[in-house]
């Protein structure tokens, strides 16, 4: 029955690759920025309409979230894609390269977008001998603060409804392009980080470059100073256990060779994988830069955001995920990944509910996140193919447990 289903599954994914493709380009040539997503959501409504897949209006403004659901009575599972855009400008040659100037699928998400359309195919095809519901969460804005996922969860997309049990579990898979195409990456427990934005706005006098002597302060100096400052957190008060990074990612000073501004902005990130630590951080960043600005004579505001939490993956989902991928592709083709420093609004997920959070290959590519990001659309059979294989052999062991 098992090796039956793996096949029906691998034949169902083969036969929906080229309408993946075709969706995945349709969503890149068209990219939408975070909580702008309308015209996504209205392709993805289209592509459901055309699987007789049903849908219901989220609580955001933007997404869908459609339901598959099973012959008959079971537990629920989650399945989340993320489906913004970032503000790139794409420098590929694809023939599907972005129209929309400055916006770039970037990060996958229309590779996420278009595998899990193709996972919702398969899994409706295999309905009749389904036990349970499938919710397909097509999520919007992850690339942004406060992201969509904790404004879907708060408008109900973890609870339950006269017609579904509440998820079991959550999963989603993100690209990986340092991974060979269609390979599989997981990693149990801890897996992203948590990512916070810092905003730092330093001011004093402006004058002229040949007489500092004159400013209540050089705010460029000071600046410097304090990126100096700022990096000694990570390397000398933080326990070596545990992975952080601190990055000044953008500072934007006005001056000019003969003259000093009267106003430095720098803006980073802060990103950690200890909820205790990320407070004692938080601490040490204030400190650091109020007293550099003092020592130096200027004025300072500064603004963390508090972004995303990190990603945990439940570790029995986990194994049950890598034992199905090996059964599924053969163990060649899964990897364990190291933790991974970014952020994804995921973490909402995983903080509510059973959650795993995997990887699939898509590379050789540039990283996600750059122009040239061109990632292997091959790996969408295998990514909507093991996501529907993983959902039968969950929900299957949920209700054998
Ligand atoms: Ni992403």
């Amino acid at each position: 029955m098992k090796m039956e289903l793996t096949s029906t599954i691998k034949h169902l994914a083969e036969a929906i690759q080229p309408e993946m493709v075709r969706i995945r380009r349709a969503i890149h040539r068209n990219p939408e920025l975070s909580f702008q997503e309308f015209e996504t959501s209205d392709l993805i409504r289209r592509e459901l309409d055309n699987f007789n897949i049903e849908y219901t209006d989220p609580s955001t403004e933007t997404g869908v979230i459609a339901h598959v659901r099973g012959a008959h009575a079971g537990p629920t599972i989650l399945l989340r894609a993320d489906i913004d855009a970032l503000p790139i400008h794409e420098q590929t040659d694809s023939p599907f390269i972005s129209k929309n100037s400055g916006v770039m699928h970037a990060c996958g998400h229309d590779m996420h977008t278009a595998s899990l359309l193709g996972c919702g195919y398969i899994l409706h095809q295999l309905r009749e001998h389904l036990k349970g519901t499938i919710r397909l969460v097509f999520q919007p804005a992850e690339e942004k603060l406060p992201g969509g996922a904790s404004s879907m969860i708060s408008g109900g997309i973890l609870d339950a409804t006269e017609t579904e049990r509440a998820p079991s579990y959550c999963i989603a898979q993100h690209v990986m392009p340092s991974s060979p195409a269609g390979t599989l990456g997981f990693r149990s427990g801890p897996f992203m980080a948590s990512a916070d934005e810092i905003y730092i706005r330093i001011e004093a006098d402006g004058g002229h470059a040949a007489k500092p002597e004159d400013l209540s302060a050089d705010s460029i100096l000071v600046a410097a100073h304090m990126i100096v400052a700022l990096q000694s957190i990570v390397s000398r008060t933080m326990p070596p256990e545990i992975p952080s990074v601190l990055t000044i990612g953008r500072i934007e000073a006005d001056g000019a060779t003969n003259i000093i501004p009267s106003k430095v902005l720098l803006e980073g990130t802060f990103r950690c994988f200890d909820e205790n630590w990320r407070q004692q951080a938080w601490d040490r960043i204030l400190q650091v830069i109020h007293h550099t600005a003092t020592a130096y004579g200027a004025a300072v505001d500064v603004d963390i955001k508090k972004g995303y939490p990190g990603v945990i993956n439940d570790p029995s989902l986990t194994k049950l995920a890598q034992d199905t991928a090996a059964h599924y592709l053969g163990q060649d083709q899964v990897e364990m990944v190291p933790i991974w420093m970014a952020g994804e609004d995921f973490a909402y997920f995983s903080e509510k509910c059973d959650s795993l959070l995997y990887t699939l290959g898509v590379g050789p590519s540039d990283d996600l996140h750059t122009p040239t990001f061109c990632p292997d659309e091959s790996a969408l059979e295998i990514g909507s193919g093991f996501m529907a294989f993983l959902t039968n052999q969950a929900i299957h062991n949920l209700i054998k447990s």
